[in-house]
């Protein structure tokens, strides 16, 4: 497995966030992660990412220990995050996103990812000078999967790249995930709109109050009718 969580638990305060949580993700999976509001899908993919310690558990990734290891370090190693609310630079242009989001990859490579983001995203490619504040919210959040995708990541995870965008844009990010586990990416998705994300993911886990509660195929998932609450969410 690329990207190995065993046992897994994270707090704030005294309080548990993620309790003994354990998941796995193969090369070239779509990994769904979902679960309601407060389940602690943030929180994982924080902790997996480096942004949040860990108080138990293990993270490894290609085969390393990584645990709590810092985010720029995660980067570099190959694992990217497309954060919630997508946290863009929005006084800088697209292109000065993207390039940002290059860093940690080598100077001569650039270019040919910059190209290569142009493509896969035609409508960022119409506003490569446009300050990234003047996007909408769909667009904006193509930027935010572009810009970790210039990292040229091992792994990407993505925590709700759906949200708040109107139906037609939710179809757009969805198509883009399908592209992506095409070009036999990996990915890590978590998703309130369980119902599409189990239609595109291989492999999904189920998030509820910190504790994974069910994992299995999308189409496994999808037919067990217990889940149907925890799917359609709410406030914890
Ligand atoms: N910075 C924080 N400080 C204290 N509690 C937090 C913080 N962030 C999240 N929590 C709590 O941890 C739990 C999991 O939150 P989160 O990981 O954001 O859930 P999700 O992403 O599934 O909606 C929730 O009960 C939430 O209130
Ligand atoms: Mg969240």
């Amino acid at each position: 497995m690329l990207l190995e969580v065993n046992g897994l638990t994270t707090k704030y305060g005294s309080i548990s966030a993620l309790r003994d949580v354990s998941l796995s993700v193969g090369a070239g999976e779509v990994v769904g992660l979902i679960g309601p509001n407060g389940a602690g899908k943030t929180t994982l993919l924080g902790s997996i990412a480096g942004l949040l310690s860990p108080s138990d558990g293990s993270v490894e990734f290609e085969g390393n220990s990584v645990t709590g290891h810092a985010p720029d370090k995660m980067l570099k190693a190959g694992l990217a995050l497309v954060p919630e609310h997508r946290r863009i630079f929005v006084d800088l242009t697209v292109a000065e996103n993207l390039r940002i989001g290059g860093v940690t990859v080598p100077k001569s490579d650039r270019a040919g990812l910059l190209d290569e983001m142009a493509e896969l995203f035609p409508v960022l490619r119409d506003k490569w000078d446009t300050p990234a504040g003047f996007l909408s919210g769909g667009e904006a959040q193509q930027l935010a999967i572009a810009r970790a995708l210039m990292s040229r990541p091992t792994l990407l995870m993505m925590d709700e790249p759906s949200l708040g965008l109107a139906p037609v844009l939710v179809d757009v990010v969805f198509d883009l995930i399908e592209h992506l586990r095409d070009q036999g990416r990996t990915l890590l998705v978590v998703e309130q709109n369980a119902t599409r994300m189990l239609e595109v993911a291989d492999r999904a886990y189920v998030l509820r109050s910190g504790s994974v509660v069910a994992e299995g195929s999308g189409a496994d998932l999808r037919s067990r009718s217990d889940l149907f609450d925890t799917f359609v969410g709410g406030a914890e």
